[in-house]
C-alpha cells in the first residue's frame, strides 16, 4: 500500500479538495483507494454523504495513536492506496501520517501567506525522512504570480524545483466547488473538463513519483528487486539532503 498524506498548515489551500480529486482520479485509473479524514471539521465525512457512490470509502481517524495500527489493517487487507486528508495547523495526528507518508503533498495558492505556512509541514516531512512535493493550486491560468511562487518554493525546499514541485499546476477554476457540492470529484462532475484533466495528470505525476506501475500498483521495490539500492539515493534527494551525487 502507499499512503499520500495532504498537509499544510494553511486552511483552505485545498488539501481536502486534493485528496477527493486524487482519489478519484487515482480508482479511475484502477486502484483500490481510501480516504482517510483527520480532520474533525469533517470536509471529506459531508462530501460523502451528498454522494450516491459509497467509493470511494471516507474513514474517520482523528487520533493520533490509532493512525498507524488502522494504515497496518488497511495494507494487510490488500488496499492500494490511503489518501490522508489533515486539518489545518500542525497537530499529534497530522504529524504521525506524514510519518507513515510514502508521499507527503503539500499544497499551496500562489501567495506569499501560503507558501510561508508550508515550512512547519516541510520541517516535519524532513525530520521524518518522508519524500515530499508541493502543489502549487488555484493558480490563475497564466501570470507572473506563479512563476514568483515557484520561486519561492525553490528556495523554501532548498532542491531543483523538478523534484519537489508536482506537475501540472492546478488552476483557480468553479468546477472544484460545483463538483464538492454536488458529493462528486471533479473527474466525475466535469469529466472532459480541464480541471479533471489536470487532476488525473497530477495522478500520473504522483504514480511516477511513486515509482508505481499504473498495471499492478506494485513498486518498482517490488517488481524489480535490484532497483532497491537505487532508491535510498533518490530517497535522499527528495527528503531534503542537498548534496547530491555528481
Ligand atoms: N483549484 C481550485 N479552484 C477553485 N477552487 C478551489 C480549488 N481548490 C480548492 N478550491 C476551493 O477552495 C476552498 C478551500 O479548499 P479546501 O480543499 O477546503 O482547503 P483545505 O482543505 O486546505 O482547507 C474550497 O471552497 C474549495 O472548493
Ligand atoms: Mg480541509
Amino acid at each position: 500500500m502507499h499512503t499520500i498524506v495532504l498537509a499544510t498548515q494553511k486552511g483552505g489551500s485545498g488539501k481536502s479538495t486534493l485528496a477527493i480529486g486524487l482519489a478519484v482520479a487515482a480508482r479511475q485509473a484502477g486502484y483500490s483507494v481510501r480516504l482517510i479524514e483527520t480532520d474533525p471539521q469533517g470536509t471529506l465525512s459531508n462530501w460523502q454523504r451528498r454522494r450516491s457512490d459509497a467509493e470511494p470509502v471516507v474513514e474517520p481517524i482523528y487520533h493520533a495513536s490509532d493512525i498507524e495500527p488502522r494504515l497496518k489493517m488497511l495494507a494487510d487487507g490488500g488496499l492500494q492506496l490511503a489518501i490522508v486528508d489533515t486539518a489545518a495547523g500542525l497537530s499529534a495526528t497530522t504529524t504521525a501520517a506524514i510519518r507513515h507518508a510514502d508521499l507527503c503533498l503539500i499544497p499551496a495558492r500562489p501567495s506569499i501567506t501560503d507558501i510561508e505556512a508550508t515550512t512547519s509541514t516541510l520541517s516535519v516531512a524532513r525530520a521524518w525522512r518522508r519524500p515530499f512535493s508541493f502543489v502549487l493550486n488555484q493558480t490563475p491560468i497564466r501570470g507572473q504570480r506563479i512563476d514568483n511562487a515557484t520561486d519561492r518554493l525553490a528556495e523554501e525546499a532548498a532542491l531543483d524545483l523538478a523534484d519537489v514541485l508536482a506537475r501540472p499546476l492546478i488552476a483557480m477554476r468553479n468546477d472544484h466547488q460545483d463538483s464538492l457540492a454536488a458529493g462528486l470529484a471533479v473527474g466525475e462532475f466535469a469529466p472532459n473538463g480541464k480541471s479533471a484533466s489536470e487532476l488525473r495528470e497530477l495522478w500520473r505525476w504522483i504514480e511516477s513519483r511513486l515509482n508505481l506501475s499504473a498495471a499492478t500498483g506494485l513498486s518498482i521495490a517490488e517488481e524489480f528487486p535490484a532497483a532497491t539500492d537505487m532508491l535510498p539515493a533518490v530517497a535522499a534527494l527528495s527528503s531534503g539532503d542537498t548534496t547530491r551525487p555528481s
